[in-house]
């Protein structure tokens, strides 16, 4: 048999009642919003969208960290499966770029995870600390919440992006955000063309009175041309090995069967042992070419 003739095949074999691997428990779910490096903020509703291969069973929602296993917020449970709910999440919940939520269907214990997304607070949320901090190693393309202290005197701030060895000699080289409330975060992507270097800071200005400025400690960009893509993990971003994850896993959706089997292996790992939707239909798909292989 042609591989196409296989594959029309496994679609057929995948569409039978009859066949144990397709039985009518084994419903799929795939969170299509928010999708990978969305930023939902803690001030205003949004909204979580998904398709279902039926839409038989009530679902519930919770937010965790990825990887964490850890509910962290229940959103919604027993919902009539109608595709879409909108939500918001509570202002306790501490800003952050690893986020995923998850879908749990009625009666059952397989989950359904989002791709990861980001959390701000428009709330102040005056960290006594910087973020990134002294040193750490972020990607070019990862997205991240700056943080700073909130000086109560200033109302509004510019934030930028600037790269120099010392704060006497900085170059802008992005504008991260002008004129927003003086909250404490923003969150940001860094630019995938950014250089690497070791030198880099936001620079955080306050907007009645730009020499009135504060920096966040020099980290470092590690641009997308080096070849050093892998391991790295980095405290308040989602860290190389989760961010790459959930990249392929966004790619391999809308991409060909074979190159999402390959990303749902990555995903797999990445949430200890939970499947995503995706990862789970290219699976029974593999298990429906298998058997007829083996016939
Ligand atoms: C400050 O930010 C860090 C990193 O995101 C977080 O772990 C810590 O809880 C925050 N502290 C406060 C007081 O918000
Ligand atoms: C925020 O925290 C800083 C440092 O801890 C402190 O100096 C400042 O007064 C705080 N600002 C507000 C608005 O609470
Ligand atoms: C401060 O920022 C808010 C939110 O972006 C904006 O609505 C307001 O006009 C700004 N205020 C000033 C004085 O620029
Ligand atoms: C990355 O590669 C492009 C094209 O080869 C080059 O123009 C650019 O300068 C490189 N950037 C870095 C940071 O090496
Ligand atoms: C502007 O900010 C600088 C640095 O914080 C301060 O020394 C100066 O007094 C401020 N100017 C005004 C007019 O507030």
């Amino acid at each position: 048999m042609q591989p196409a003739t296989l594959l029309l095949a496994a679609a057929a074999l995948f569409a039978s009642s009859h066949v144990p691997i397709a039985a009518a428990d084994d419903i799929t779910y795939a969170i299509t919003q928010p999708a990978t490096g969305d930023v939902v903020s803690t001030s205003e509703p949004s909204v979580i969208k998904w398709t279902s291969t039926s839409t038989a069973k009530k679902v519930s929602f919770f937010l965790e960290a990825a990887g964490s296993s850890k509910n962290l917020f229940t959103i919604a449970t027993n919902l009539f499966d109608s595709g879409s709910i909108a939500w918001q999440p509570p202002s306790n919940i501490t800003p952050a770029t690893d986020y995923v939520i998850v879908l749990q269907p009625e009666g059952s214990t397989s989950q359904f995870l989002s791709a990861q997304f980001t959390i701000t607070d428009s709330t102040v949320s005056n960290n006594s600390t910087f973020s990134p901090t002294a040193g750490q190693k972020i990607h070019a393309g990862v997205t991240i919440v700056v943080l700073w202290p909130v000086d109560s005197s200033v109302t509004n701030v510019s934030v930028f992006l600037m790269q120099g060895a010392s704060t006497a000699s900085l170059t802008s080289i992005d504008t991260v955000a002008t004129d927003i409330t003086n909250h404490g975060n923003v969150a940001y992507v860094i630019p995938d063309a950014t250089a690497s270097g070791d030198d880099y800071v936001f620079a955080i200005q306050d907007l009645a009175n730009s020499t009135n400025t504060v920096y966040t400690p020099q980290f470092t960009i590690v641009g997308s041309n080096s070849s050093t893509t892998t391991g790295t993990a980095t405290a308040t971003t989602t860290g190389t090995a989760t961010g790459s994850a959930a990249s392929s896993t966004g790619t391999g959706a809308s991409t060909t069967s074979s190159s999402s089997a390959s990303a749902s292996g990555t995903s797999k790992s990445a949430a200890a042992g939970r499947e995503t939707a995706q990862g789970m239909l290219v699976g029974v798909l593999a298990a429906a070419l298998a058997c007829i292989v083996v016939r």
